[in-house]
């Protein structure tokens, strides 16, 4: 486990792009946000997408459940999902059909479907330590990233 920590959203979109970087090369990582309203999983997200290589800007999928992007290079996937209104949609979302592909998986509101996670994931939980100053934990189960972690 590793703990970091920023004061301000610049500071979690560069925190977020360390993180794209890192995973730039795994062929497929499930990355769980978990963290209360405006605690800044969008605003981690949108760092680590252009760190893994996504240039299209990155807003919250909230009213979509989930959006997909492509590294203009390489052609890798890069799917940004908001669970926060899942269970008013029922069974009709096929979330494993995401999370069985390639790329990364980035996942905001994750316990909403608990019993759909995968077994191996990277999970970092957001905590509001202050007005502007957030605390990131970031853990991993079963998927092997704690020597990639160590760089940040
Ligand atoms: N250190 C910080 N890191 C990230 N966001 C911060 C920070 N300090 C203040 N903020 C503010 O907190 C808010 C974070 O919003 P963001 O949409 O990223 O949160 P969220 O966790 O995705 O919320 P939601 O649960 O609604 O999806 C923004 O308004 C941002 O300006
Ligand atoms: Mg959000």
């Amino acid at each position: 486990m590793k703990t970091k920590r920023t004061n301000s959203p610049e500071e979690t979109k560069h925190l977020g792009f360390e993180l794209g970087l890192l995973l730039k090369d795994e062929e497929h990582v499930v990355l769980l946000l978990d963290g209360e309203l405006g605690s800044g999983k969008t605003t981690l997200a949108q760092g680590i997408a252009q760190g893994f290589g996504i240039t299209d800007i990155v807003n919250s999928p909230s009213y979509t459940i989930l959006k997909k992007y492509q590294t203009p290079v390489d052609r890798r996937g890069f799917y940004h999902l908001d669970l926060y209104r899942l269970s008013s949609i029922g069974d009709d979302f096929d979330l494993e059909e995401y999370i069985d592909g390639n790329g990364l998986v980035v996942i905001e509101w994750p316990f909403q479907v608990e019993e759909l996670l995968p077994k191996d994931y990277m999970l970092i939980k957001i905590k509001k330590s202050g007005v502007s100053e957030r605390e990131f934990e970031i853990t991993c189960v079963g998927f092997p990233c704690q020597r990639a972690v160590s760089y940040i």
